[in-house]
């Protein structure tokens, strides 16, 4: 069978003949109909994230990935042993059904950003009702997917951050109240996120990016550094790192503010079963028309020429 084949950490993964699969008892067979093309993906292959080191080469790239069972029924599932692929075989609990009328494309690419954006919120920061959310990096999927899912927990206000700017402008109809452009001065990007925090500050923050633009988010919260509390509490959680893999955390922006600050990855992944009820919660969001990403189709083929490409707020599907 064909598939994505990554042979160093560093390069790009090529398309090109693998053994057939060997399907153990418990196992099962799946005929692989669409993989995502995700930043995790990008950086374990790069090197850069704090999996790389677990990857044994030559190895068939992707985690994650939906296809249809020798049942024909379709679900999307998790391998151990690569998805990016004509066929792939996985443990029959790592798989979940994708309902009738879901297209499977939309389903891949809604389950990396969906599970987390959705388990951060709801699990990691424990939102509630009424409170505000930051989302830095709202213009990227996982972002927009976050926008969307903190407005269905009821969250009172969300602020979302990016630059890309007509992406930016799309985030108000996906239902953030605000949006901050972030490729402007230091200045005037601190001043707006002071000022979009309002009188109450954010409750919990979603971070995509880390580096600079979160710098400056937290001298916005510590804003002068004074002997007074300005916020009751900020949970930020730490999701991505598209602005950088580190920040300077200056102390008196913790003795100045209630900052609390946590991650929300592979690392710190909820029981499975909240795993499995977010992943169906995210299915009838969908099937109701009530969670909206935007794909882009491209042939399992050509993923050497398109793993870098910038996705622009699309999610790039690979199909075998
Ligand atoms: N921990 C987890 O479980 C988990 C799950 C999902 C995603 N993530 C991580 O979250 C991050 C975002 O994922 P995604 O799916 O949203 O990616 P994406 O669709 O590729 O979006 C990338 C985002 O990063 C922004 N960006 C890129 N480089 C930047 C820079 N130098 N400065 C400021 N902004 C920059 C983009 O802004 P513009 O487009 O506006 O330029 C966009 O908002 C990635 O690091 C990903 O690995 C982690």
């Amino acid at each position: 069978m064909k598939a994505a084949v990554l042979h160093a950490l560093g390069e790009r993964p090529r398309y090109e003949e693998v053994p057939d699969l060997v399907v153990s008892d418990g196992d099962v067979r799946i005929a692989v109909t669409a993989c995502p093309l995700t930043n995790f993906d990008r950086a374990q292959a790069a090197g850069t994230h704090y999996s790389s080191g677990h990857v044994s080469l030559p190895a068939v790239c992707g985690d994650i990935a939906a296809g249809v069972l020798d049942d024909g029924g379709h679900v999307l599932f998790g391998s151990a042993s690569g998805t990016m692929a004509e066929f792939a075989v996985t443990k029959a609990a790592w798989t979940s059904p994708i309902p009738p009328g879901i297209d499977d494309a939309v389903a891949a690419a809604v389950h990396n950003p969906g599970l987390s954006a959705g388990l951060a919120l709801a699990w990691r920061a424990n939102l509630q009702p009424g409170e505000a959310v930051l989302v830095m990096g709202g213009t990227g999927v996982t972002g927009q997917v976050a926008i969307q899912l903190a407005k269905q927990l009821g969250a009172g206000r969300v602020v979302a951050s990016g630059r890309n700017p007509e992406r930016l402008a799309s985030l108000l109809q996906l239902g953030a109240d605000a949006v901050i452009q972030l490729d402007r001065s230091d200045d005037e990007v601190r001043h707006e996120l002071r000022d979009q925090a309002g009188e109450s500050g954010y409750d919990v923050v979603l971070d995509y990016l880390w580096g600079h633009p979160t710098e400056l988010l937290l001298d916005a919260l510590g804003g002068g550094h004074d002997m007074a509390l300005r916020f009751e509490r900020t949970r930020l959680l730490q999701v991505g790192v598209m602005a950088g893999a580190t920040i300077a955390l200056p102390a008196e922006v913790l003795r100045s503010t209630g900052l609390e600050v946590m991650g929300s990855g592979s690392g710190t992944v909820p029981p499975a079963d909240l795993i499995v009820s977010e992943l169906q919660h995210l299915m009838t969001l969908l099937a109701d028309g009530r969670l909206r990403v935007e794909v882009n189709r491209l042939p399992l083929a050509d993923v050497e020429d398109v793993w870098d490409r910038d996705q622009a707020g699309r999610r790039t599907v690979l199909i075998p």
